[in-house]
């Protein structure tokens, strides 16, 4: 019976929940981003406010991006729970120090499932992911940078609100514009 279901689909069933999985993460990454934006609004930091209002969104982007990837594949995509969003930071420095931890753990779950894709000889799913390891790197590169503002710029006097200001400015390197 498993064999017949399997038939219309081209992705493995470690493959696929492996995908589903990564349509949870970056759905909670977007939830998580959702908190950090309310919680720069609420320290008064409009630019963060605004910075982590759009990340929401670009995660939410991920996670329809794979969920129609599971769809088109002939795979059961699975709508996801959410769940344990924290809606508290240790303080401004710390939103920027969870959101690089955050990149770093999509990252790694991004690779596993590149490196079962070709394990598995599922060249199509580690095309597709490949995307996805180019915007990881981007969005690691832009998050360290993030977080050395505090160390570069200094947070006393106006430093927090000098960081602020220069929060959305942040883009990638030239080796890694497309
Ligand atoms: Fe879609 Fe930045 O994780």
């Amino acid at each position: 019976m498993k064999d017949i279901i399997r038939i219309k689909t081209s992705l493995s069933e470690d493959i696929e929940t492996l995908l589903n999985n990564q349509v949870k993460m970056e759905a909670k990454s977007s939830a998580i981003y959702l908190a950090m934006a309310a919680f720069c609004d609420r320290l008064g930091f409009e630019n963060s406010t605004e910075f982590f209002f759009g990340q929401a969104d670009e995660e939410r982007s991920h996670m329809l991006k794979i969920f129609k990837y599971i769809a088109d594949a002939g795979g059961t995509p699975i709508s996801p729970e959410v769940k344990d969003v924290p809606q508290e930071f240790e303080s401004f420095r710390g939103v920027f120090e969870a959101a690089l931890e955050q990149e770093i753990e999509v990252t790694k779950a991004i690779n596993k499932i590149v490196s079962k894709a070709y394990k598995e000889g599922d060249h199509a799913t580690a095309n597709f992911l490949q995307w996805f390891v180019s915007e990881q790197q981007e969005e690691e590169f832009t998050a360290r940078r993030r977080v050395e503002l505090f160390d570069v710029i200094g947070e006393d006097g106006i430093g927090r609100y000098m960081i602020d200001q220069k929060i959305s400015k942040i883009g990638p390197p030239e080796s890694m514009e497309e």
